[in-house]
């Protein structure tokens, strides 16, 4: 089974070709959680998310202790990223309990735009072309039920220091719909924390924090959801913009 958590479609992306090149179903964590039933075992286990801060997504954390006792004889995850994943692959390792047999580091277009504009249409493509064919390879790879390990060093040292930022930057504050609104409420549909409430038709954020996984800000179709004042003049990403299938 591969198991994936995704907002922009990066990580989707990768786990359903992941899923279609090695014979194995995907499988979004985010129903697995609301359903909550416990993973069952399966010979080999795929986990494929986005980094966060070089470390782990909330949600990731929360489902590497439901599947702990779940994972049979060969497991592995993909990390997908802007840049490095640092250590979040240990990190991973360390909740489960148990080594990871293989683990990689996808760089894929960066989609948080809380922070930084997202690159131009035609750089997130190059980028999406050059991940397909590193992809091709990691189905291989687990084909062959190879072993391997992506972090490095220097990822290590910077994980273990950045990765504590993530949990003070999770608030919901600075979250505001503005006047593109259209009361369509994907917003609230999508955010897999349920942390936005549609009221009197517009979307309000009902927890103090989140996952802060950009879907709500990166999938608005009227791209009418802003963080502050930064957003306003930043673009939008997702996979589904720029001609991904997944
Ligand atoms: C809260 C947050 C933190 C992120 N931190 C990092 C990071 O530390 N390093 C990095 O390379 N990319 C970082 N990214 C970028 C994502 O990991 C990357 O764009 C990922 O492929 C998005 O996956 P998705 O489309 O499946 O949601 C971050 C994105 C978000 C939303
Ligand atoms: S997705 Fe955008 S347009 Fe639709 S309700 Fe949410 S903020 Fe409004
Ligand atoms: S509120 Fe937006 S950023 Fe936060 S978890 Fe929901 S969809 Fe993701």
């Amino acid at each position: 089974m591969i198991y994936y958590f995704s907002a922009t479609g990066n990580s989707k992306y990768a786990a359903e070709k992941l899923a279609v090149k090695t014979g194995d179903t995907a499988v979004n964590i985010v129903d697995v959680l609301k359903s909550g039933k416990t993973p069952e075992k399966s010979e080999v286990t795929g986990i494929v998310f986005p980094v966060y801060f070089w470390g782990l997504p909330e949600i990731i954390k929360r489902f590497a202790v439901k599947i702990k006792n779940s994972l049979g004889g060969y497991v592995y995850c993909v990390i997908t990223c802007g840049a490095n994943t640092g250590n979040a692959d240990k990190m991973l390792s360390k909740l489960l309990g148990r080594e990871l047999d293989y683990s990689y580091s996808l760089r894929m277009p960066d989609n948080y735009v809380i922070m930084y504009d997202p690159c131009t249409e035609e750089k997130a493509l190059r980028f999406l072309r050059h991940a397909d064919k590193e992809l091709d390879g990691v189905c291989d790879d687990i084909n062959r039920r190879e072993k391997k390990r992506a972090g490095s060093v220097e990822g290590g040292i910077k994980s273990a220091f950045i990765s504590k930022l993530y949990d003070p930057f999770r608030s919901t504050k600075k979250f505001f719909a503005d006047d593109k609104c259209t009361s369509c409420g994907l917003c609230a549909a999508r955010c897999p924390d349920e942390a936005i409430v549609i009221k009197n038709g517009k979307p309000e954020w009902v927890k103090n924090k989140c996952q802060h996984c950009t879907a709500c800000i990166n999938r608005c179709p009227a791209e009418a959801i802003q963080f502050g004042k930064s957003t306003a003049a930043r673009g939008r990403y997702n996979i589904w913009k720029i001609g991904g299938k997944s």
